[in-house]
Formats: C-alpha cells, structure tokens, sequence
C-alpha cells in the first residue's frame, strides 16, 4: 500500500499567483477552509512577469474612459472570440478589484494630484493600466500574500498537484507530492480551483519559468473537463534575444507605452508600414503624433509600437525574415531617442523603467537609458485553458472551478496586454466565492482508494524502470525535444504539414516518455519532478496542435501562413478539446453564443 499524509479543506487552490491568491481570499473570508497549493515557494509566480500594470477603467488619466470602452476594446482585441459575459464582468469588475488592492496595501504610482496614475498599453484606447513603475505583477503578489496569510489559509508550498480526484462525477481532491521530501499528500476537499497558470514551457523560448508546464489544463483535461481556444497562443512582441542564456525573459510593453520605438537594422521605424484596417483610426501616421499621445495629448493618436500584441510580434518576424533583422535575430527597442524630445530623460526611464534598466545593465551589459535593447518574440501566455462559466468559473466538470490563465474565455483570440492582471484579481474572486458557496451545499465525499494507488505506481515508476535497468533516457532530452518542435513547427507562423508532423513527434515523444527513467532517490529530484511534468506538457502540446489544426485561419494569437486571412465562418465558433472514453484526444467545435444586443450596441458605438 502506498504511504501517504491526508490534509482535508473545503476548498483547495492550486497555484498561487495572482488568481490563485484572489480565489483563496474570497473563499476564506466566506468562512471555508482553505488549502492553498504551490508548486514552488509562495510569493514565486508568473504574474511577476506582467510587469507594465493592470488594466481598469478608472479614468484617472482620461474622463472620457468607462467600462464599456474597455469591455469594446478587449473584445476588439479578442477578435470577438472572447466570452463576452466574461468581458464584461472584467470591464466592470476590475476598477473596484484595483481599488480594493490599493486598501490593502497596493502602492501605486501616482497622478499630481494624488490618484492612482495610468499609463498607455496596446489595444487599450486610453492610458488605462494602473501600475508600479514596471513591477506591478511583483506588487500585486506582495498585496495579496499579505492580506491571504492573516487569513488563516494553510500553504502547502513546493508541492505539485499530479491528480485531481473524483467521487463520482464531482470532484473530490487532489493528489500531490512535496518536492523536498518526495512524499505523497492526499487532499480532501469538496471543491478544487486550478490557478496554475500557463503552459509557456511547451516553447523553448518562453518568459515562463519552470512551473509552466500546463498542469491545471492537463490534470482538469484528464479528469474529464473541456478545454478551449488551446490555438491561442500569445507570443509577446517583446522578449530578450542576447545573450543566449537569457533569451525570451520579459521586455515589459511598459517601454514602449513609455514612448519606446521599435526599428529595423536599416533605422526604420517599420511599424508605420503595416496598421491594420480596424485600428487605422486610432493609430498615428507619424513620429510626431505618436509621441504627443505618448505626452498625454488627449488629440492624438498612439503609436503604431501600441497595436495589439499579435500583430507586432508578427511584423517583427517579418523584419527578420527579410534580412533587416538586429544581430541576434531580433529588432531593436529603444526608449533612449526620447532624450531628443526631454531634458531628464535618463532619471525619467529609470524612474518609469527601474527593473528593464537593471535587467539590460546586469545581464547584456546594456545601458537602455543611451543604447538600444535587441528584442523578439517570447511565448508569453496561453488564451486558451479550461472552460468554465463566465459567472461562477465553474468548468465542466462539477465542483471544479478555475481562474486566470489556466481558464479560457476571457481574452479570447489574443489578450490585451494588462488584462490579464485584472482577470486575476476579477475571476480569482468569483472563483473563491462560487467555489466556497459549491463546497457548503456538499456532503464530505469518499476518496476513490484505488485512483490514489494508480496515481503513486505512476509516479514512481520512472524510478522502478531505473532499478531494472530497462532504460538509459532521462527526461531532459525529451523535454527539450518537445520545446523545439513545438518552437519550430507550432510557433508564430503555422502550416498544416508542419504541424502534422508535430503531431507524430509529439507521439514518439509519448512512448520514449513511458520509458524514461530517472535515479537517486525521491527527495529534491528535478529529473524525478520533469519526469512527472512531461506527461502534462505532453498533453498540452497535443492540445494546441490539434486546435491550431483544425482552425484554418488567421486570427489573433494563432496565424496560418496556408490560411492568412480571417475566414468568417471560423469566428462563430471555439475549438474544444476533450478526452475520449479510449483516452485519444476529441477536437470538436462549439458554437459562440450570441451577444446580448446591450453589449452588441456597446461595440457598435466604439468602431
Ligand atoms: O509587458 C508586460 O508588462 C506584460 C504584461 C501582461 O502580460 O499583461
């Protein structure tokens, strides 16, 4: 029989970012017992690396703002992909979200006279994302970590859910293992929130860290939830490219709200020669312009560098793709031209732009503040995730609820940069409450015996086949094959036989996985630990390449160059993803339901 310790809640949350954090708040203040569930050490998250602030319609900086502007604009962005009733429960939820941070401790920067200032980001129509320099994720885990331990939540920190459990067809827990000791940990609970966060670390070149494996969308997969939108992808137009051991970290779009510039080997500021039809109304067609929006000039309009995320990331790799590339295979980002346009500006970027200062001087030896950055794209998010209900985060599956990026629906074919902070905290709570509120009409549920059994033979398994001397391969190289082939056959630009070959690498990668075997013994074994996340990755790569196949389109995050325009009557559906009685992966298509003619309106008048 196989040992393992039993910790029991109401509610158990599994990740603790910002989503993660905002869901076991609102659930332990309803009076549940909360677990909290981390794979690394609590305070370490990806919602670090949203960086440049968090989007609320506040107005501090532009009257003319309010959350129908800002529910228009992400939809915009979403290409109406997006759950509108998610969109709008965002648009309106997130001001008070923001508010409510700041009474429990948030410290933002600050407008002259006192309110909490706002700076201008892609695709947002005005100067809307609430921030602390360019730390703001960093702030909000701070906020909500202090506010969450006086709470009385138990943590269990450096521990990796590897199961959800089931009692029927509810949920009924989660099975772990504690990273330091190796040992098992069974968690009774009457509802589960998966917060876990993305699945960057399918790419090889990623802002992730190691955590990002796609464990919340891969376990809530094989427990028999849908998945969503998993073609959606978000590669970030700005990640480091030099030097190697760096490349993909996060270069925050906070620089060029700031006023950075993105040019071409030749000078050219090149993103004035591609502005898509829809934001051509918006986008300024010189220098000039661009820069007095920057300033603040209401009259103007932003910069082309401020187009949504897609479309930048995608005419930076047409830059590099002709040859007018930076060195490494980027472009050049900079923020110092401004010293033409302000007397300060060195003190200026620094002030605005401390972490992206000390990031390029310490790892590239780069002084932004006089020298451009060399910048590209980096896997930075996953629209796609769970399915859940817009109101209550509810997936598919009942008692198991999920917020943040591991959900789906929210920004639909591509975020918007700063919404995902404000989808944290907004749908963080609405989980919490809605799963606290799930978990009290439950009576106690049995823990299936021989799932927890199956589990820990699973687990351990890698170790036995090590024993037995029945295998040479460790998990690293194919973890890193997996990185690659998704990098180059899955990555910005999509053909259908590049993908189809992905998906017969994907299924060799399969079986060398079922042989892999790892040695030494249980405690702190990060072959043992990538071992485990690689059936998870597995599962999310599969996920993608099968969706990004079935759409045959452009649009947002994912572009096919055997498909490059949008065809419409790929826009009234979603791609879901589901698990098969014999345990193959069923891509099916769902229709989008229809907009209330209130919101439908809203979108009409912000054309
Ligand atoms: O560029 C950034 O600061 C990232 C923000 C985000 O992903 O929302």
């Amino acid at each position: 029989m196989v040992e393992y310790e039993t910790h029991s809640h109401d509610v158990l949350v599994v990740g603790a970012g910002g989503a993660g954090l905002r869901a076991a708040i609102e659930a332990a203040a309803s009076g549940a017992r909360v677990g909290l569930v981390c794979k690394s050490l609590l305070g370490k998250a990806h919602t670090v690396m949203a960086e440049g602030g968090i989007a609320a319609a506040l107005a501090n900086v532009d009257e003319r703002d309010n959350w129908s502007v800002h529910f228009a604009d992400t939809m915009r962005g979403g290409q109406y992909m997006n759950n509108w009733r998610m969109a709008e429960l965002h648009a309106k939820e997130a001001p008070d979200r923001v508010r409510e941070l700041e009474a429990w401790g948030a410290v933002f920067d600050r407008t002259p006279d006192g309110r909490i200032l706002q700076r201008n980001f892609g695709g947002h129509k005005y100067p809307r994302l609430a921030h602390v320099g360019d730390r703001t994720g960093l702030e909000m885990i701070r906020t909500l970590q202090d506010y969450a331990i006086h709470l009385g939540i138990d943590v269990h920190m450096e521990c990796t859910v590897i199961a959800l459990l089931k009692d029927g067809e509810r949920v009924a827990g989660a099975m772990a293992y504690d990273r330091e000791r190796g040992r098992f940990r069974v968690f009774d609970a009457k509802a589960v929130v998966i917060a876990t966060g993305g699945i960057g670390r399918a790419f090889h070149i990623t802002s992730n860290s190691w955590e990002y494996s796609g464990d919340g969308q891969s376990l809530a997969y094989r427990a028999g939830a849908a998945l969503q939108d998993m073609e959606f992808v978000q590669f970030h137009p700005t990640g480091m490219v030099w030097p190697p051991s760096v490349r993909g970290i996060l270069v925050t779009e906070g620089v060029r709200g700031e006023g950075g510039i993105l040019v071409n080997r030749e000078g050219r500021r090149f993103m004035f020669d591609d502005i898509p039809e829809n934001y051509r109304s918006q986008t300024a067609d010189n220098e000039e312009e661009g820069w007095r929006y920057v300033q603040g000039d209401k009259n103007a309009r932003r910069p082309p560098e401020l187009l949504t995320r897609d479309h930048v990331a995608r005419c930076i790799m047409r830059e590099v793709r002709e040859g007018r590339g930076s060195p490494h295979g980027g472009v050049f980002l900079d923020i110092s031209w401004i010293k033409s346009k302000m007397s300060d500006s060195s003190g200026h970027i620094r002030k605005k732009l401390p972490s992206m200062y000390h990031q390029f001087k310490q790892l590239a030896d780069i002084d932004i503040t006089s020298e451009p950055m060399e910048v590209g794209p980096t896997t930075h998010y996953v629209m796609g995730g769970i399915r859940v209900d817009g109101d209550t985060q509810m997936s598919t599956v009942p008692g198991l609820f999920a917020a943040g990026e591991a959900a789906a629906g929210l920004h639909g074919a591509n975020r918007l940069g700063g919404n995902s902070l404000s989808d944290l905290v907004v749908f963080g709570k609405r989980a919490g409450e809605h799963a606290a509120r799930f978990a009290a009409e439950q009576s106690s549920s049995s823990l299936p015996a021989d799932a927890i059994d199956r589990t820990a033979r699973e687990a351990l398994e890698p170790f036995d086949r090590a024993s037995k001397g029945a295998s040479t391969e460790g998990p690293y190289q194919v973890q890193h094959t997996l990185q690659e082939t998704m990098q180059e056959l899955v990555g910005i630009v999509r053909r259908e036989d590049e993908m189809v070959r992905a998906l017969d690498c994907l299924a060799s990668l399969r079986n060398r996985t079922a042989r892999i075997a790892v040695t030494g013994n249980r405690e702190y074994n990060p072959g043992w630990h990538t071992a485990l996340d690689l059936s998870n990755l597995l599962t999310v790569a599969e996920a993608v390449t099968r969706s990004a196949i079935e759409r045959r389109e452009s649009r947002g995050g994912h572009f096919r160059a055997d498909y490059p325009e949008k065809d419409t009557g790929y826009a009234g559906f979603n791609i879901l993803v589901s698990r098969d009685t014999d345990g193959s992966m069923r891509i099916s298509r769902e229709p989008v339901p229809a907009m209330r003619d209130d919101l439908r309106q809203i979108i009409e008048e912000n054309k």
